[in-house]
Parts: structure tokens; sequence; C-alpha cells
């Protein structure tokens, strides 16, 4: 019956071969009103079934952890963790080398001055590399806090050669790279443990290398003064200055008093 009535509509609207219907809907004549209802409810049918295939998507066959489940033996969504794996990110194995701090006797977590493993050449390499890549867009290479991105308006980075960045532990820099600090992000996801400790340890020389007195350099090396060196390179003698932060960087701020730093 609902076949046969839109065949007839529609034989009555086009002709084989036509493109436009030929009774406009709009204006009024012969049949209009009929043909006006049979496309309203022929719409809402339409509409009808569509929304029924939005359910297949609307109720996924998936699980939910604490709600059961016809599929396992012993009906539970929730699956027991396989026999000797870890979960992403609750490895527990070595807690100081993993986070860079020790649980104090006061129950508050310590950051010892110490590293996990002894720091050789080869260690110190390393973490000059990582932290030429990864640290120094922020940091500049020489720790200063005044890299490339601060160049261009991003909050001043830490100056890692300081008397605060000095008197933390070395623990504190891997802490920091663990879990980030205020504007800094965390380097947990692109750094690992072993190398992010190299770059801590690279912190350090960097501070020892930047605060040098001539009394450190043996007897037979030559020291040659830096404005020597920007002169004859023919560089402005600010090239041997201490840097200033540039005016577009976003200026540090004084964190309110007490609050957790
Ligand atoms: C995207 C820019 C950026 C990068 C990259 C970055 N830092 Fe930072 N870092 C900052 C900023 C900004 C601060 C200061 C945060 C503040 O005081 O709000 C900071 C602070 C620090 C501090 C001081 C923490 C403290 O307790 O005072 C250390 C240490 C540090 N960064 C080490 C690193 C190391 C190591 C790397 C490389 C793995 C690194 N940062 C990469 C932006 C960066």
């Amino acid at each position: 019956m609902m076949r046969k009535q839109l065949l007839a509509i529609s034989s009555q609207l086009f002709a084989p071969g036509d493109w436009v219907p030929r009774v406009s809907i709009l204006s009024p004549g012969k049949g209009t009103r009929f043909t006006c209802h049979m496309l309203a409810s022929a719409g809402f049918f339409a509409l009808a079934l569509l929304s029924g295939c939005r359910a297949d998507m609307q109720n996924q066959p998936k699980m939910y952890p604490n709600r059961g489940s016809s599929i396992f033996a012993d009906q539970r969504g929730a699956r027991p963790q396989p026999a000797n794996t870890v979960a992403r990110g609750q490895l527990r194995g070595d807690s100081f080398f993993l986070t860079g701090t020790v649980p104090g006797a006061d129950g508050y977590r310590q950051e010892p001055n110490a590293m996990p493993f002894p720091v050789t050449m080869e260690v110190l390499r390393r973490g000059q590399e990582q932290f030429n890549l990864y640290c120094a867009p922020c940091h500049s290479r020489v720790g200063n806090g005044l890299g490339e991105i601060v160049q261009r308006g991003f909050k001043p980075a830490a100056n890692l050669l300081d008397q605060v960045r000095l008197a933390q532990p070395v623990s504190r820099y891997f802490y920091v790279m663990t879990y980030g600090y205020n504007a800094m992000p965390e380097y947990a996801t692109q750094i690992a443990p072993e190398d992010r400790w190299a770059v801590a340890a690279y912190v350090r020389a960097l501070q020892l290398s930047q605060a040098a007195k001539l009394s450190d350099v043996p007897k037979s090396v030559t020291v040659r003064d830096l404005k020597d060196i920007a002169r004859e390179e023919g560089l402005p003698a600010s090239a041997a200055e201490p840097w200033t932060a540039p005016t577009n960087a976003v200026k540090s701020y004084q964190p309110a008093e007490g609050a957790p730093r």
C-alpha cells in the first residue's frame, strides 16, 4: 500500500527522463496538499529509520572495570594482571633510581645529593648530548635559562647557574625532569631514567664549568679572556658579557608567601 502510494506520487511529480519536479510543491495546484502530506510522512519514516542506526555506535560492546561480564568464566569485566608484568607508571623497583627521592624518617620524601651510579666521562658525554637536545631550547647550552624559546617570548627558564640551583642536590634535577616544575613540562616520557641521571650529572658539570676560577685550571693550560676571543672573531663586545632576558619574555613571578614551590 505504502509503496504503491509513493510510486504514484513520484510518477505524478516526475516523468521518465525528468530531473526537475513537474509539480511545484510550494505553488498550490491539484493534488499538492496530498503530495505534501505524503512527503512529510516519508521524511518522518526515514528519520525514524536513520535514528535506529545510531544505537549500534551508542551501545558499544566494551568492558567497564567494575561491571560484570558474561564473556569470562569468572564473570568479571576487569581482568587480573598477567603474572610478571608491571602496569605503566607503577614500577616500584629501585625507587631512588626511578624517582630521585628516598623516603625520609619524618615521612616526607628526601632528595639526597647523590647519583645512583658512578659518573664517568661517558656518562657526562651522554648527559651533554641529551641536555643540548632537550633542555638547551629553554635553558640555553650553558644553562643560564635564556634559550631560544625564551628569546621568542616563553617564560625565562630557571638559571641553572644561580645560587638557588647551585645549592640544590643533584637528584633535584632528576626529580624536576621526571615530574616537571611549574611552567616546565616533565621529560620522563622522552628521556629514559639513565639518561635523566646523566643530564643531572651534566648540569653539575655545567655549574662547575661556568663558575670556574683560574686556580681550577692546570698550570700547563693557557687561559684566554673571552673578550679577546670576541674581538678576534669580529663579534661585538657584548658577546662576551652575561646575557639578559629579552623584553618580550614572560616575566618570572614571585610566588606568594607560603605557596608550595
Ligand atoms: C619548554 C622549556 C623548558 C625545557 C625544554 C626545559 N625546562 Fe627546565 N625549566 C623551565 C622553566 C620555565 C623553569 C622555571 C619554572 C618556574 O620557576 O616556574 C624551569 C626550571 C628548571 C629547574 C629548576 C627547578 C627548581 O626546583 O628550581 C631545573 C633544575 C630544570 N628546569 C632543569 C631542566 C632540564 C634538566 C631540562 C632538560 C631535560 C629542562 N629543564 C628542560 C623550562 C624548560
